[in-house]
Order: C-alpha cells, then structure tokens, then sequence
C-alpha cells in the first residue's frame, strides 16, 4: 500500500494501476460504513484508492471543522487490512493552495434539506469530490446512502458536467440497535448514544406507517416529530418526505419516497434516512 500526500505523487501513482480503478473518497476516522464501500470497491476492481481529507470547505464557520474525529494511524492500519492499493491524504495547502477560486455549485437540489440548514455545504463537497475526482482519476467512485443528498447531488453533477466514471452508492450500515454508523457517533455520550437511537425509530415508524397503507406525507411527518419530541435530548432540524430526484416534499406518497431527518442530539447533529418503497 502507498501513501502519497502530494497531487504530483498522486498522479504518478496512478498512472501504475490497472483498470479500473474504485476509488472511496473519505474524511477518515473508519467505521463499518467505510469499511463496506472499500470491501465493494476491493471486490469489484484490480485497483483501489481511498483518500482521506477532512475538507474545510464543507464545513460552515460555526460547525466542526477543528474538532472532527481524526485517527491516521489507525484508519492507515484498516486500509492495510483491506488492501487498498493508494492512500491520498493531502493537507488543506495541496487541495486549496493560496489564490484558490473555483467553485463547483449544483443549484436548485442544494437549496433543501441538508442545504438549507448548512449553507455552502454542498458548493464545498461538489468542489471538492470534482478535485478528487479530476487528481485521482477513478473509473467507479463509492458513497453511502447514510449521506443521501450528498448521493444525489454528486450523481446530478456527474451527470451535467458529463464527468466519465460510475458512481456506486451503497447502503447505510448500522449498529445492532439501528443507528447508522457516523464518524460524528464518537461525539456522543452514553445518555445521548441511547437517544440518539430516535433517528432509526421515526424511520421505521415511517416505513410501518407506510407499509400499512397510509399515503398521506404530512401525517407520517408530523408521527415521526411526535414520536422525536419524546426525546428529552433531541432537537428536530428537520423531518422530511421527499421525492428523491427532486428533493421536494410529497403530500400523497408516491414510491420511492426518501424519509430523511436532521436531529440534534445534545449538541451532536445526526442525519439518517430511508427510502418508502
Ligand atoms: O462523505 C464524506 O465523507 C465527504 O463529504 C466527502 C464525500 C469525502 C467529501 O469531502
């Protein structure tokens, strides 16, 4: 396995691999989550490349850029463990180098959801993902379904800017009591990591509700913030019944429907979904 933290190693290292290449673009600090799209990666290709850059510009001025987990040595030990063949971990003056300004913004499904509670968010992950995209020069890149709008803008932009690689998106990885597997999981304590469960109960309760023949959107909404606001330590940013090429709320479900939230846990901002078949 190599590590490269320069663009110009980067790309001489590419240049070596066999097509085609699976690259899993990450923020580091592993869990089961990235472990499962670097696996399908592995499974599916002779050649994978994992980066590692907690990015600054997705973060907004208040969020928690500083404090995000970051473990190096052990992430560099699992991917050891998996044999990914390239590790890239740039430092911020490599990927935004003094002057930097360009900007990759896809408008309109931005503007929900994730993107309206965190403005510039997405602009700094197109950018970003685009650089990755453009250094590393992947044949299939890897996402998860935890980050479901992230999924959806990053196919919306490969398909507009007509970039040529398939983008793979697995499904969300959980732990035994349902709550998906999150870097940002470390930030909670044992009360909140009990409460934080809430996420997964309103989903499933939406997935029941559905299931059992209700179609009205805006009632299972407002069961799922019911059920939220029994929480004592969650604070509801959002719940949501979308569309999930649009991104608009439903009134009457129409399949597939994408139910998705946004609570605070004590400080902790967790983000879950699943999709209403
Ligand atoms: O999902 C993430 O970890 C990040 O948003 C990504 C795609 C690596 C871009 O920084």
């Amino acid at each position: 396995m190599k590590v490269v933290e320069t663009i110009t190693e980067m790309r001489e290292a590419r240049r070596q691999l066999t097509e085609p290449v699976g690259f899993v673009p990450t923020m580091g600090y592993f869990h089961e989550g990235h472990l499962s799209l670097i696996r399908r990666a592995r499974a599916d290709n002779p050649s994978v490349v994992v980066s590692i850059f907690v990015n600054p510009t997705q973060f907004g001025p208040h969020e928690d850029f500083d404090t995000y987990p970051r473990d190096p040595e052990r992430d560099l030990a699992l991917l050891e463990k998996e044999r990914a063949d390239i590790v890239f971990m740039p430092s911020v003056a490599q990927m935004y180098p003094p002057g930097f300004n360009s900007w990759v913004e896809v408008s309109k499904l931005t503007e929900r959801l994730e993107g309206a509670s965190r403005p510039g968010h997405f602009r700094g992950v197109a950018t970003v993902v685009t650089k990755l995209f453009n250094i590393v020069q992947p044949n299939v890149a890897y996402f998860g379904q935890k980050d479901a709008q992230q999924a959806i803008v990053i196919r919306k932009m490969v398909a507009d800017l007509n970039m040529n690689l398939e983008i793979v998106i697995l499904p969300t990885v959980r732990e035994p009591d349902g709550l998906a597997t999150s870097s940002r999981n470390a930030y909670l304590n044992a009360e909140e990591r009990q409460a934080a469960t809430v996420l997964y109960r309103a989903l499933s309760l939406a997935q029941k509700l559905w299931a059992q023949g209700e179609k009205d959107a805006e009632h299972i909404r407002q069961e799922m913030k019911a059920l939220i606001q029994k929480e004592p330590l969650a604070t509801i940013d959002y719940v949501s019944i979308a569309d999930p090429q649009t991104l608009e709320e439903q009134d009457q479900i129409k399949p597939p429907a994408l139910a998705s939230l946004a609570v605070k846990i004590g400080k902790t901002r967790l983000i879950d979904n699943m999709v209403l078949e």
